[in-house]
């Protein structure tokens, strides 16, 4: 019922944004923003600001007492390239005609991948949350939410322009992204923008929520939230530690329990959930090994869970948080691995599952090693050109090639496949990369037959087109002022531009 008195309103809400142009503008984003109006604040879910934050002492932005100096997120004048006028160009042109390097996504495979995310999320009768990282476009972030499964509004970003553009895109207005989490953990020196997006979001009923993973981001929120002189309740998830050892903490460290116990009696927290992301998990090398990833992450996230429980069984004046919890998991690899045997393996848990994953729809050869996709579910790859050729001058006399697809195109990112890329369909992999130019070794000697020119698929001449898979496609993509779009289920079968999409860039 809840669920459908928020669409209600928020349709109502978008029709009247757009109608009065109230999309962004330099003023709303820079200096302090509009009113949201007020709602209850007695349910948690609702993670409202309180009807204090609509007094106007409640909307300056106040100094934090020990906010770095730096400047906002510049959104208001970040560049892109006019999409239009890139599809207007390219439209229709066969990718063999384009300017290379080249990052070309087909869209029918990323959509089935999409699909089969949502399909993995339906099984575990759990939510998904889409992580827009990856390719960092509108488009994308679309594929992702909606698929022929199923649809979720749910999505994490990874920066603060990642959120501003989604915003700018019209994804709230149009009702297909209403609940936010900024990914990493919350930063002193970006509290004023967040607090800024979450007031951007309020007034399309989209939840804004944020990670934490240690005491001292409590009290930011906390000295943040005075000084502005509202008692708005951030929604957080706890991050937890799986044995990635990046961001989070092992629910068996003290300082865990004691994030957990401020984080649980702040009057400015409500606690969403518990966050964990193994994204060590691209080591697996099977489904078990996959599986044992995923149940990594599961009893992580579940036993912070259970530590919450408890101590809020012992806080009796603690205000409500969500019930149940959110339990989050996820990476592209242990998402593979939620098959409907391995939900058979789940016991009781201390809160509600939600998937979360990114790389899933584009895939890449750190994906391929774990030997949960086949290439075929690979939906993007680089096309590079031949510019010089060298006989004999590899190992055991075999050849080397150039080609224009170097370090700033293809990221330096390695992986348990040799080399920075792998040649689609030829024995051929990137192995050495300057900034500019990538050289490509056989990954095997020619036969005699292939030497003699009898079979010219496996050869390389100065001229020809290459595709090569890049070892992480997040990396990959961000090298990219925009992306050739083609569609493996058109006519055309992939072989000419259908539209081209454009991320976002900066941070
Ligand atoms: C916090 C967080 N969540 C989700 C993801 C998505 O992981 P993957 O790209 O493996 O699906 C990432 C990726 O780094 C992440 O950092």
């Amino acid at each position: 019922m809840l669920a459908a008195g928020r669409a209600g309103r928020h349709r109502r809400q978008s029709h009247r944004s757009v109608a009065s142009g109230t999309r962004y503008t330099i003023r709303e984003w820079m200096q302090p923003h509009p009113a949201p109006s007020p709602r209850m604040q007695s349910d948690p879910q609702l993670d409202s600001p309180s009807p204090l934050a609509s007094e106007s002492q409640a909307h300056a932005t106040p100094p934090m007492p020990l906010q770095p100096q730096q400047t906002r997120t510049p959104y208001h004048i970040s560049g892109r390239a006019d999409e239009q006028a890139l599809v207007d160009e390219f439209k229709g042109k066969p990718l063999t005609a384009l300017r290379t390097p080249a990052l070309i996504i087909d869209r029918a495979i990323f959509a089935r991948n999409c699909a089969m995310m949502h399909e993995r999320a339906k099984s575990w009768g759990a939510s998904f949350r889409a992580h827009v990282k990856s390719h960092k476009t509108a488009e994308g972030t679309r594929l992702q939410l909606s698929s022929s499964v199923d649809t979720t509004h749910a999505i994490v970003v990874s920066t603060i322009m990642e959120a501003c553009e989604v915003l700018r895109a019209g994804l709230l207005v149009d009702g297909m992204v209403n609940d936010i989490l900024y990914g990493l953990p919350l930063a002193l020196n970006k509290v004023a923008d967040l607090s800024a997006l979450w007031d951007q979001c309020f007034p399309f009923n989209c939840h804004f929520r944020v990670l934490v993973d240690h005491p001292e981001q409590i009290r930011f929120v906390e000295a943040w939230e005075q000084q502005r002189g509202s008692k708005r309740r951030w929604s957080v998830f706890i991050k937890v530690d799986c044995g990635l050892k990046r961001a989070g903490m092992q629910p068996t460290d003290p300082v865990f329990e004691e994030l957990l116990t401020k984080a649980l009696n702040s009057p400015f927290i409500c606690v969403y959930g518990f966050y964990t992301h193994g994204g060590h998990s691209y080591s697996a090398t099977s489904l078990p090994s996959a599986t044992a990833f995923l149940s990594k992450e599961i009893d992580a996230v579940n036993s912070a869970a259970g530590l919450a429980l408890q101590i809020l069984a012992n806080s009796p004046g603690a205000l409500p948080h969500e019930n149940p919890f959110v339990l989050a998991i996820g990476s592209t690899p242990t998402a593979h691995a939620a098959t409907p045997e391995a939900r058979g393996f789940l016991s009781a848990l201390n809160g509600r599952l939600e998937i979360h994953a990114g790389n899933y729809p584009l895939l890449d050869l750190q994906m391929l090693h774990t030997g949960l996709v086949d290439a075929g579910s690979v939906a993007q790859r680089v096309l590079a050109t031949i510019i010089s050729y060298y006989p004999a001058r590899g190992e055991d006399g075999t050849d080397e090639a150039m080609c224009d697809a170097g370090a700033i195109a293809m990221s330096k990112e390695t992986g348990p496949i040799e080399g920075y890329g792998m040649v689609v369909d030829k024995p051929w992999r990137l192995s050495r990369v300057s900034q500019e130019h990538g050289i490509l070794t056989q990954t095997r000697s020619f036969t005699r037959e292939e030497r003699e020119g009898k079979d010219p698929g496996t050869r390389l001449k100065i001229g020809d087109n290459v595709s090569i898979f890049c070892q992480h496609a997040c990396l990959t993509l961000a090298n990219f002022p925009w992306y050739y779009v083609v569609d493996s289920d058109g006519p055309d079968g992939a072989k000419n531009v259908c539209s081209v999409w454009v991320p976002w860039k900066g941070w």
